[in-house]
């Protein structure tokens, strides 16, 4: 069916995610000629809208979000030409008759759940009822894939009642960052890295993903969440499982993800003794972001003033196998954070011995991957710093990948897309890797409920708690920014 028209539909076509991701990545596919020429957009919500409603709705706010240098009135009007509007409640049968009506006879169909996800499964038994799923099919699945393993396994069982699992495309959007997939590259694509990216060579892992952000107007959604489900289970540890995979086989979806899975899996448990000496969760308070004053989470629109909820999350974690065993893994993410920054630190083993009687007491070789918001890799060396004597500073080779190639860089929702519609499986979680991710989260959320500790207050616009770094420094090291 390759001259097939493409019916792109987007539940939740008017919410927050549709209007900031998915239709400015479309119309970005659109203006460079990718998507295939049949290709319609349906936007499926309550609003009880015409079209028109719909396109200037569309007009006033999605432009926005996208880049001034890529508003082209001609294919703006070309992309506005693609897109209609169903108005549609999940929940009734009898409205998937009217979706039904709207797509092409004899189309390709992507059905993009942009949903709460308590909406998902009565949203595929309602387009099996009208017929609308055929073994062309595909389903997008938002997170969060549930709330805790039974809750995702649940999903995933009614979802897989009528999609396979090869129709079934779980987005975890980091993985379609140009900086993610570099990753690999990074590892398998050169022969320097790889003899080293293990014990006993590595001493330390850190990956940060940092936020400057608050909770903006999402409280009614993160505050029920909470930082450990929100970006651990799904985006550090995805990259996490990029870090510490064994070279797959090939790039096949399958090859790529039975090596991530393996990694899920070799995480060690953490029991609740592990819970309580290994993982910190905080809680901003009033500050500062971006030299503008912050409120404190709790005074934040939408949230309980005695709300328990961790705006942020440091851990230490280990991987039980050969490569990993006893190289601490800590992993950091938070809200109003000093920075946005995304970042993967490989900290090298000390020297066995040191014929420098000046060498500084510090890390010596340190590979720094950023993945935003500016991509970068760097690896810090020693050197002899000029003079008479023997006297040793880290200096660092800098490669700064955005001036290394001139190419346009795809938003991380466009390439995902993009794959969705090639039926590229590759970067999108497999059912098996979501519920490992979550097996190994599990205990964690259960440690902290059992402990009943309040998070630890930090500043708005600094580091994290105090105890983050204490975390650290227990094993000899330090958060990048502290070292
Ligand atoms: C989302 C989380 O998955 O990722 C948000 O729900 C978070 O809370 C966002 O802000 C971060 O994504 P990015 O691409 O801005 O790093």
């Amino acid at each position: 069916a390759a001259t097939a028209p493409l019916d792109l539909v987007i539940f939740g076509g008017a919410g927050d995610l549709s209007v900031r991701k998915l239709l400015p990545a479309l119309y970005m596919a659109h203006l460079h000629s990718n998507l295939p020429p049949a290709t319609r957009i349906h936007a499926l919500g309550r609003q009880p809208w015409d079209r028109e409603t719909f396109t200037t709705f569309v007009h006033d706010k999605v432009r926005g979000f996208i880049a001034p240098e890529s508003l082209d009135e001609k294919a703006w009007q070309g992309f506005v030409a693609r897109l209609g509007y169903v108005c549609l409640d999940a929940t009734q049968a009898d409205d998937f008759k009217h979706l039904a009506s709207a797509l092409q006879p004899g189309s390709d169909r992507v059905y993009y759940l942009a949903t709460a996800p308590t909406l998902f499964t009565g949203i595929c038994a309602h387009l099996h009822g009208a017929g609308l799923i055929d073994e062309r099919a595909r389903v997008v699945l938002e997170k969060p894939l549930g709330h805790d393993l039974a809750s995702a396994r649940a999903i995933n069982d009614e979802v897989g009642r009528y999609f396979s699992e090869t129709q079934t495309f779980r987005i975890d959007h980091y993985l379609g960052k140009e900086t993610v997939q570099n990753l690999m590259v990074l590892r398998f694509g050169n022969i320097i890295f790889e003899p080293l990216w293990r014990s006993p060579y590595i001493k330390s892992v850190q990956i940060t993903v940092a936020e400057s952000v608050g909770v903006g107007s999402r409280a009614g959604f993160y505050d029920g969440t909470g930082a450990l489900r929100d970006m651990v289970q799904n985006h550090l540890l995805q990259l996490l499982c990029i870090v510490a995979m064994e070279p797959p086989v090939s790039l096949d979806p399958d090859a790529v993800r039975d090596e991530k899975l393996k990694v899920l899996r070799s995480l060690r448990p953490m029991t609740e003794i592990d819970v309580a000496r290994d993982t910190v969760r905080g809680q901003y308070t009033a500050g500062a972001s971006n030299g503008d004053r912050a409120v404190g989470y709790l005074q934040e629109a939408n949230v309980p003033a005695d709300s328990t909820t961790e705006t942020f999350v440091a851990l230490r974690a280990h991987i039980n196998n050969w490569r990993w065993a006893n190289i601490p893994i800590f992993l950091r993410t938070g809200k109003r954070m000093a920075e946005r920054r995304s970042e993967i630190v490989i900290e090298f083993a000390d020297l066995p011995y040191t014929i420098f009687p000046d060498a500084p007491r510090q890390p010596v070789n340190r590979l720094m991957i950023r993945l935003q918001p500016e991509e970068h890799v760097q690896l810090q060396m020693m050197a002899k710093e000029p003079g008479s004597g023997m006297r040793l500073r880290p200096v660092s080779l800098d490669l700064d990948l955005e001036s290394a190639f001139s190419a346009r860089r795809a938003e991380a929702y466009e390439r995902l897309l993009m794959d969705v519609i090639k039926g590229r499986l590759t970067h999108f979680m497999r059912r098996d890797e979501l519920e490992a991710a979550w097996t190994w989260v599990e205990p964690i959320l259960e440690g902290w409920s059992n402990l009943s500790e309040k998070p630890r207050p930090y500043t708005a616009g600094s580091w994290g708690p105090a105890a983050s770094s204490a975390l650290m420094a227990r094993e000899g090291s330090a958060w990048v920014e502290e070292a």
